[in-house]
């Protein structure tokens, strides 16, 4: 599985780089970074060697192509999110025939997911997280999701995205998911167990009494 990391944030990325697969951006993220868009995404292109989500915000499709352009001739790593529209899957179509890899986000139903691999996305981004605050099953819809993919050879891979705690990550890893992106201190929560600390804090107070070899 691979894990990427949800943010706009270079410090966090700097802190993660020597273990994530890529980085996803959102308009939310970037807009909380208070600098250019552009320079944002080119210095996380040269922190991760992986793929890095820039996102349009155009909502018609020609002007998401428009947008598109420059921005994946930044860096050979940056994948374009488009949003989960008709539009965005037209402009999805186009820079799939220019060689573009695009990541439809956005995406709430398996239908949707069947659409934009169908229209040639290299990626589709359920938002579990935001279907989970509305009373619905995040899980269940990346499960349904991952089958119905499954059934074909799109080549569309999915990225588990909302990911709001380490059991998200988790069940995604268990349904086969291929890609989770994780806020940073979700990550970070990730590596840690209490009994883990305990047990380093014991082993270290039992090796005070070790007697030195004296050499
Ligand atoms: O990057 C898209 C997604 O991960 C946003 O998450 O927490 O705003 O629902 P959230």
């Amino acid at each position: 599985m691979r894990l990427f990391l949800d943010t706009a944030n270079v410090e966090e990325i700097r802190d993660l780089a020597w273990l994530i697969d890529g980085v996803t951006t959102n308009p939310s993220l970037v807009a909380k970074e208070k600098r250019p868009f552009e320079k944002v995404i080119k210095e996380i292109c040269d922190l991760v060697d992986g793929p890095v989500s820039a996102e349009v915000t155009a909502m018609d499709a020609d002007g998401m192509v428009t947008q598109a352009r420059p921005l994946a001739a930044l860096h050979k790593n940056v994948v374009i999110k488009v949003p989960m529209t008709e539009n965005g899957l037209k402009a999805v179509q186009a820079l799939a025939a220019d060689g573009i890899r695009t990541n439809v986000t956005l995406v709430f139903s398996a239908n949707q997911a069947l659409l934009a691999a169908k229209c040639g996305a290299s990626f589709v981004s359920p938002f579990v997280g935001r279907v989970d605050d509305v009373g619905g099953g995040g899980m269940d819809l990346v499960a349904e999701i991952l089958e119905t993919l499954q059934n074909y050879a799109f080549g569309t891979e999915v990225i588990v995205a909302s990911v709001r705690h380490p059991r998200h990550v988790l069940e995604a890893a268990l349904l086969g998911a291929e890609i989770a992106t994780v806020p940073y201190t979700v990550l970070k929560q990730m590596f840690r167990h209490p009994l883990t600390d305990v047990g380093i804090e014991r082993f270290l107070k039992d090796w005070e009494g070790v007697p030195k070899s004296g050499r």
